[in-house]
């Protein structure tokens, strides 16, 4: 039996048009005739788009099962429109041995609603400092390797770390952060800061290790990919670094490009690493996905507890929940804003992560189908309580958006879905 989702603007080759999807076994397969006994589903006036893709979410488990597992981030991925997600190894344990993320594996087999992809480490342990883990055993189960949550401090580690990484043909997934630069800091070092009497976070102790990574980058010839990319200086490097032909890319995150210091509140949900940077540094990443500098857009879904995240600016955990607010904020605030075209978003939020690290899924004929469908004309207030995630902590709360995602397909399945169902799974 074949599946035909009839009447939806498609995304194929850049551009939207009016058209159907046809999926058997889990496959898309070549336009055809429906014959009696096929399933029809209607999508008039929805939008069908190649399965969002966050390349950058903390699913906390195993270790940290109080600020989110597997089952509830899935499932926050799957409401938001996400058909993969790649989880990053900042867990207990990390993902430094091939037994160690087999404990990862095994939960995200019984448990994932959507694809994980998770990152191996880079060091033993996650410490960003030490021995390297085994990059030719983890290869082949990971999207690349990260201590996502620390910078790898030695400039002599990293490049060897490149070197290890090229060999195995995958990405090394920095999170760019000069610990001797600091000082402390939990905020950006900025008039917010300075006004309110915080210790601020320098855009350099960013920048510097990006600048850093590049020249090994090229040394090495390995593929870099820049984490959550916040600071104006970090975009014209990795813009540099793309005119050299380097295989360089970066991406940033929904909350960096919408907001700024100016918008600090005294309150845990805007706290997360790197901070939210000048008005400048804002403009400058605009400039950076507007001219493909930043080929994607990740959201840092990093939940914590309640009260984790209830301590005020200075002593709440770093980090703010993403998968159910990216796409709505996205496309009110930057596309029907005219800073971005839809297909635009839909690159930077979809084809460009899918390219960047390889990642199976999509709308292709022969591709196993992962796709997702907006109502863009859904009006609504985000509201915390709404969410799958464990973690509420979001500066958005109470944001007037537009669009939705009303039903997440991954291998064919629906995993969220409002149009024929109500319930998940
Ligand atoms: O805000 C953040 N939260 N930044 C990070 O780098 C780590 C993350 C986390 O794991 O909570």
């Amino acid at each position: 039996m074949k599946t035909f989702y009839e009447n939806a603007e498609i995304y194929r080759g850049g551009h939207f048009a009016k058209g159907r999807l046809v999926v058997e076994e889990g496959r898309v397969v070549a336009d055809c005739e429906p014959q009696p006994g096929d399933r029809r589903v209607d999508l008039s006036g929805l939008y069908l788009v190649p399965g969002l893709v966050d390349v950058h979410v903390h699913l906390r488990e195993p270790g940290f099962p109080q600020k989110e597992t597997i089952a509830t981030g899935t499932a926050a991925a799957a409401h938001g429109g996400y058909t993969t997600v790649c989880s990053m190894p900042n867990l207990n344990p990390a993902p430094d041995t091939p037994e160690h993320l087999e404990e990862q594996l095994a939960l995200i087999r019984r448990d994932a609603l959507v694809r994980v992809v998770p990152y191996g480490t880079i060091t033993l342990g996650q410490r960003g400092c030490g021995e390297l883990a085994d990059f030719e055993a983890l290869a082949p189960y990971v999207a690349g390797f990260s201590d996502d949550g620390r910078g790898v401090q030695s400039a002599e580690l990293m490049e060897e770390a490149m070197r290890r990484a090229a060999a195995v043909h995958k990405p090394i997934v920095a999170h760019c952060e000069v610990d001797e630069l600091l000082r402390g800091g939990y905020i950006h070092d900025g008039v917010y800061c300075r006004e309110h009497g915080h210790r601020g976070i320098s855009s350099e102790s960013e920048w510097r290790q990006v600048e850093r990574d590049i020249a090994l980058a090229e040394r090495t010839g390995c593929q870099y990919h820049v984490c959550h990319v916040s600071t104006k200086e970090s975009v014209e490097l990795v813009r540099q670094a793309k005119a050299r032909g380097l295989k360089v890319s970066c991406e940033t995150g929904p909350h960096y490009l919408l907001l700024c210091d100016e918008d600090l509140q005294e309150d845990g949900r805007f706290k997360m690493n790197p901070p939210l940077r000048s008005r400048e540094d804002r403009q400058a990443l605009i400039e950076g996905i507007q001219d493909g500098t930043i080929e994607a857009i990740a959201t840092d879904h990093a939940p914590h507890t309640a009260e984790e995240k209830s301590r005020g600016l200075e002593r709440s955990a770093m980090g703010i929940v993403g998968l159910e607010t990216a796409f709505p904020l996205l496309y009110t605030y930057l596309v029907k804003r005219g800073v971005l075209t839809l297909e635009r978003l839909v690159e930077l939020m979809s084809v460009q992560p899918r390219r960047l690290f390889s990642l199976e899924g999509g709308i292709a004929t022969g591709d196993k189908a992962d796709f997702t469908v907006l109502d863009l004309h859904a009006h609504y207030a985000i509201d915390p309580a709404t969410f799958r995630s464990k973690g509420h902590a979001t500066p958005f709360a109470g944001w007037e958006v537009d669009g939705r995602a009303v039903m997440t397909v991954v291998d064919g399945r629906a995993v969220y879905d409002t149009l024929t169902t109500n319930s998940i799974r």
